[in-house]
């Protein structure tokens, strides 16, 4: 089977075509029939050599897949062989390839709304979202949230999640991507390249920070005492946290198939859209992968794989 894979940490030539022995299930997981998966920047950092120790090479990068259940470990519940399913893989498994094992937890079925491209969008994206607007910062109904970050993959779900939440949202993002944000929810809605959003926004209940750097830094400004500010990035600043009696958590999503189940009813109950700005051939992941480090992207890359039977 066709598998994208690095043997040395660089730039996007560094990735591979290359043909691999089919994986099977062991106990517990189902092996899925990639139909497509998605570019997250974790892959590009960890392409580049940020992440892992040059002892994990080679390997094989993408986080997230849609397809179909073709085979099944022994003590797999509650899946079926042929049923079409989204993940978000584990740490061990890369999602650039046209079948991969996988833990029948980390599964859940794939919305039926969603064809396969747009359902690859949503696993590492939107768990990244739920889990850190909801599990890390208690996001509740009235609160107000600061969304930094807004339009690119995790932000254009977090929005979405926060408004069905009844939260009131206000997101930074660039200007041409304002009429979008707004689309999905976002009351109000900052240009971080025209204003400084310290001085449009003030007492808001939790700082969601999808930036990191002085972003986050500026961010303490706006936050009411009691807050909670939650990053993706970098871990708060613990003392600038405790001044204001507010908490600063840094958190990895992970992947969990129930949460995934929760977001498909969502998208189902039509409460939620992935939005896909382009996709590539698995073949062309290198461009892929370019593309979302240097371009500007409006929601989520996607590689279509359609695996043969
Ligand atoms: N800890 C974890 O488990 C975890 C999980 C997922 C993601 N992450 C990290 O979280 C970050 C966001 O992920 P993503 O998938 O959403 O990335 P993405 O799709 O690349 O989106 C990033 C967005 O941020 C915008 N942006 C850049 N600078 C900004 C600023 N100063 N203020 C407001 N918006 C700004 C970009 O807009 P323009 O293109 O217009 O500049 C883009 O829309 C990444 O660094 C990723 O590595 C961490």
């Amino acid at each position: 089977m066709k598998a994208v894979r690095i043997h040395q940490f660089g730039g996007p030539e560094t990735l591979q075509v290359e043909d691999l022995p089919m994986p099977q299930p062991g106990q517990g997981e189902v092996r899925i029939r990639v139909m497509a998966a998605s570019v997250n920047p974790v892959d590009y950092k960890v392409r580049n050599g940020g992440y892992l120790p040059r002892e994990a090479l080679p390997l094989t990068l993408g986080r997230d897949v849609a397809g179909v259940i073709d085979a099944e470990g022994p003590g797999v519940e509650g899946l079926l062989v042929g049923e079409a399913v989204y993940a978000m893989l584990d740490r061990d498994h890369g999602g650039y390839v046209e079948y991969v094992t996988q833990p029948a937890a980390c599964c859940a079925p794939k919305p039926a709304k969603l064809d396969f491209v747009q359902a690859a969008a949503v696993p590492l994206a939107g768990l990244t979202a739920w889990q850190g607007l909801f599990d890390h910062g208690g996001l509740e109904s009235g609160q107000r949230v600061l969304i930094h970050g807004a339009a690119g993959g995790v932000g254009h779900f977090a929005v979405q999640f926060a408004r069905v939440r009844g939260a009131t949202v206000i997101a930074t993002c660039s200007g041409r991507d304002a009429d979008f944000v707004e689309s999905l929810g976002a009351s109000e809605v900052i240009d971080y390249h025209e204003e400084r959003f310290e001085d449009r926004v003030q007492d808001v209940d939790l700082v969601f920070d999808l930036i990191g750097g002085e972003t986050q830094e500026r961010s303490w400004a706006v936050l009411k005492t009691g807050g909670i500010m939650v990053s993706t990035l970098k871990e708060p600043d613990q003392k600038k946290a405790e001044a204001r009696y507010a908490r600063g958590v840094h958190y990895m999503a992970h992947p969990d198939g129930q949460e995934l189940a929760e977001i498909a009813r969502l998208i189902d109950a039509g409460q939620m859209v992935p939005r896909i700005d382009r996709v590539y051939p698995l073949d062309a992941a290198a461009e892929a992968e370019a593309a979302l480090e240097n371009d500007h992207v409006r929601g989520k890359i996607v590689l279509e794989v359609a695996a043969p039977l």
